[in-house]
């Protein structure tokens, strides 16, 4: 651990270029001294409104939208896009036929923070006009008509409405991401839209009433079909592909305001870079005039352990130079710490935010002027060889680097430190691939097959997945028997499992579970896996931490122990809610996660998921039971369904994946670590400078022939 008291820092060389050649700037936003006068609030967002460079093209955009069906709208990073289009297009009168507007995003962070400024702007209360609906959230009711919402969300609408009725507008966003989610979306879309023009002509002699399927008139459906407005956003400036894909549609061009930004590297490429940022933090810290940094790291276990180092070294620093607000970003954060982000520091302080990619283009944050970017993203990867998709950390491309240091630019000049030397930036990919080409398809084909579309090599796709991806994905469905040899969904298998918002392997357990007569486990052990790391261990109390997990770990791995951990904070909220009252019991809930090492916030996500998903199941007619303290039929469950995540110890104490004869190890924080388990099954496989599989349990493995006779048979 380097001690900013010892002096230890970065040097940093300059861009060659000097200064990178961006466009210079128009008229400077508001000093922003907090009033908080509401009044002085009011006055302050009308002010900040006006003078987003999107503000001056309103009329031009609304007229556009009227002209044409599809319209492409492309514009730099806070130039106002998200937050003020879906206003102008409500003021223009796009929601007058009774329509929601609603603006797709791929990542929830976003959904929820730009609805809540959105409700501020118009003043409103958050979830009546302006609302937004995430998976596992819903802040909408019938009046919203500015709907924010991830885009496997509105995907998962279209299941139960295909005409996406409600909407009048539909603004899928940051679709240069290329999320899997935003491309199946604008394929789907675009049927829509052909489906929704036809549907008028036939629906006129029917008095323009669209009744669902089952003939139950909704009272928000009760409208006539107009035409869907479809407008796709785009942070990138290249907008041909997306209108060639939608047969030559209109693009717009919103000019956007970026000051220059200096570009600094490393003389040396960095071998740890949290170690990296974290010296460079200090050093911009102590050495650089005032401004708000932001740091891009690749997930929310970087963040924590980097904000836990910030907080230790900021003690050992002059107290006159403490004045450093230290907020992280990322999915699962509950929403009113990420809205922190967006307030100013208090005079004198400067904050550092902790982001992950969500800061790249999805959220902008006001006040930063120095960006530290380490040049790594974690993305999902996958394999068609291994039939495995693993998350990994990969160099981020040029366009995302520049996206990153273009944050610095927003409001003034500003700063951007890439923790890698020049050269490495010349090497780094234009841009970054679609993730439909690497990511498995399972579940967008679930997806699909549910709303009709059997051949997915034939859909409309704007980039085609790869073939090989698809053949193995549907052979997973197969497997999983979701499919029937005819590639329809299977009926009920299949059905349930398009049903539930869970990836098919997750789903697959959730049924069988149900018959296995552990259901109620199994939930919790889904809702656990779904949140990132329940566990944390400061890095100044490791081995006390390591004792207090151990007293929730079983020894037949991960997965119980996390259903070890949520049983004991039941018990414990329960106790504590008589003698306490709930307000007060959830309050003692967060000491009990600190005194034992739990990460208070995931488990709370967890809760919330379990609950989410539990009334799915309950709808669906899946029957809940429990096994109570014998896990047996637990462990057999999780290996009925996760057999392709099977893996027998070799003689040197690594694993061998049976499905592919991958090579892995054991992931550090599993309790099974040391045991060493004959035959187990892992949640998921983690690529770093090696192989890790993560989420871990012992299985016999006869249990494999038995319950996966499909993948697996005896050789005697
Ligand atoms: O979508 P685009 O990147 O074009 O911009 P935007 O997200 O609509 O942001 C426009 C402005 O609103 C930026 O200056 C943000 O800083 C500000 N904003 C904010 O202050 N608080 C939020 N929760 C969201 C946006
Ligand atoms: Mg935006």
């Amino acid at each position: 651990m380097p001690s900013m008291a010892t002096g230890d820092r970065r040097n940093f060389t300059p861009n060659s270029n000097g200064n990178n050649n961006l466009p210079q700037f128009g008229p400077k936003l508001l000093n922003s001294d907090q009033k908080s006068d509401f009044f002085a609030r009011r006055q302050k967002i009308e002010q900040q409104r006006r003078s987003l460079p999107i503000a001056s093209v309103e009329k031009r955009l609304i007229d556009e939208v009227r002209k044409n069906d599809t319209l492409i709208i492309v514009g730099e990073t806070g130039s106002g896009k998200t937050t003020q289009l879906p206003q102008y297009l409500y003021n223009g009168g796009f929601c007058h036929d009774g329509g929601t507007i609603g603006i797709t995003q791929p990542r929830r962070v976003a959904a929820v923070t730009v609805a809540k400024r959105v409700a501020e702007e118009c003043g409103v209360e958050l979830g009546q006009k302006v609302g937004y609906s995430i998976r596992f959230e819903d802040m909408t009711s019938i009046s919203t008509r500015i709907k924010y919402m991830t885009d496997g969300l509105l995907l998962r609408e279209a299941l139960l409405d295909p005409y996406l009725s409600r909407y009048s507008v539909i603004v899928v966003d940051e679709a240069h991401e290329r999320t899997v989610q935003t491309d199946v979306l604008l394929g789907l879309l675009k049927d829509v839209q052909k489906k929704r023009s036809q549907k008028t002509c036939s629906e006129s002699n029917n008095n323009g009433v669209v009744k669902e399927e089952n003939n139950v008139v909704k009272p928000h459906l009760v409208r006539k079909l107009n035409p869907l407005k479809l407008i796709v956003m785009s942070a990138s400036l290249d907008a041909k592909g997306f209108s060639e894909y939608f047969g030559g549609a209109k693009a717009v061009h919103v000019q956007g305001r970026q000051f220059p930004v200096d570009i600094l590297y490393t003389a040396q490429p960095e071998t740890d870079c949290l170690d990296a940022a974290l010296v460079t933090i200090f050093q911009i810290h102590l050495e650089e005039g005032p401004g708000d940094i932001l740091v891009f790291l690749s997930g929310q276990e970087e963040i924590e352990s980097i904000e836990g180092l910030v907080r230790e070294n900021l003690k050992k620093i002059p107290e006159s130079n403490q004045k450093l607000l230290i907020l992280p970003l990322f999915s699962s954060l509950p929403s009113e710490k990420q809205l922190k982000v967006f307030t100013p520091a208090p005079n004198g302080f400067r904050k550092v935010i902790l982001a992950t990619n969500i800061a790249e283009t999805s959220v902008t944050i006001p006040g930063i002027k120095y960006v530290i970017d380490p040049g790594l993203v974690k993305v999902r990867s996958y394999s068609p060889d291994s039939g495995i998709e693993s998350l990994i950390v990969v160099k981020t491309s040029k366009a995302q680097a520049l996206q990153r240091s273009g944050r610095a630019g927003r409001e003034g000049p500003g700063k951007c430190f890439r923790l890698y030397p020049e050269s490495r930036f010349e090497g780094l990919e234009d841009s970054t691939i679609p993730e439909i080409k690497r990511c498995n398809l399972s579940n967008v084909i679930l997806q699909l097959s549910a709303l009709g579309v059997d051949d997915i090599i034939g859909f409309d796709f704007m980039e085609k997945p790869d073939r090989m991806a698809v053949i193995r994905s549907l052979e997973l469905l197969y497997l999983l028997g979701a499919l029937t040899d005819e590639k329809k969904l299977s009926d009920p298998i299949g059905q349930q499992m398009a049903r539930l918002p869970l990836e098919p392997n997750d789903s697959k357990a959730l049924i069988l579970a149900s018959q296995f007569d552990c259901l109620e486990e199994m939930l919790i052990v889904v809702s656990m896996l779904s949140v990132e790391s329940i566990f944390y261990a400061p890095r100044d109390k490791l081995e006390e931490s390591r004792t207090v997990i151990k007293s929730f770990s079983s020894p037949d791995g991960d997965h119980i122990t996390l259903l070890n951990v949520y049983r004991a904070s039941l018990e414990f909220l329960e106790k504590n809610k008589t003698e306490n009252g709930k307000e007060k019991a959830e309050k003692n809930l967060r000491k009990w996660c600190k005194d034992n090492f739990i990460n208070s916030r995931s488990l709370k996500h967890a809760r919330d998921i379990y609950n989410q998903i539990r009334e799915n199941v309950e709808r669906m007619g899946l029957k809940i039971g429990s096994c109570g303290d014998d896990l047996l039929p637990l462990r057999r469950c999780l290996a009925a369904s996760y057999f392709l995540n099977a893996a027998l110890k070799q003689p040197d104490g690594t694993y061998r994946v049976l499905a592919n004869g991958q090579i892995a190890e054991i992931h550090p924080t599993s309790v099974l670590r040391r045991t060493k388990a004959e035959c187990i099954i892992f949640y998921n496989l983690v690529q770093t400078t090696r192989n890790y599989v993560r989420n871990v349990t012992r299985i016999d493995y006869l249990w494999l022939a038995e319950l996966a006779p499909q993948c697996y048979a005896l050789k005697d």
